[in-house]
């Protein structure tokens, strides 16, 4: 027989709209974001590397798109995502050891995450720059 008794009013599980959103949770979805991006930026690198071996009308195609307004734009952000990954990776490298878990730490490491990679992306790009002899 169903039970006729009136329903008891549980305690719901929390869900996101519970949690405060802080700067670790939004640095953690963007690490996944940015490793998605990683995929996109390979298949620029296998192209450029495949359009090498094919010879210069093949290259001249890549160089082309890779030195147009949206080309830099999209290797600029490719340039970031490596940089903001790699040092998300050694983040949770840090993490896997079992230290920085503290709350002044995981903020102090999700902000040199944040920090470094823009950081380290403009200092790429202006050697990069540098090397060529000035934007072209
Ligand atoms: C082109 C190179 C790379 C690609 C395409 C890539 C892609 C990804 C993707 C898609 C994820 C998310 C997986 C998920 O959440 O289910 C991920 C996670 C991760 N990646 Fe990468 N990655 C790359 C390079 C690196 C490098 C160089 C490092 C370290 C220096 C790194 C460290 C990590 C770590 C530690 C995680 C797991 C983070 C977690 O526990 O949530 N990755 N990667």
């Amino acid at each position: 027989m169903a039970d006729t008794k009136a329903p008891v009013e549980r305690p719901l599980s929390p869900h996101l709209q519970v949690y405060r959103l802080t700067l670790t949770m939004v640095m953690s979805i963007v690490h996944r974001i940015t490793g998605a991006a990683l995929y996109f930026g390979t298949l620029l690198l296998a192209w450029w590397l495949v359009a090498a071996s094919y010879g210069p009308p093949a290259y001249a195609d890549v160089e082309w798109f890779m030195g147009s307004i949206v080309g830099r734009l999209i290797l600029f952000g490719y340039t970031w995502a490596l940089i903001h990954h790699m040092l998300g990776g050694l983040r949770y490298l840090i993490w896997d050891t079992g230290h920085g878990f503290g709350p002044s730490e995981r903020e102090w490491l999700v902000r040199a995450n944040l920090i470094g990679s823009i950081g380290l992306t403009i200092i790429l790009w202006v050697l990069g720059y540098l090397a060529l002899g000035g934007p072209r």
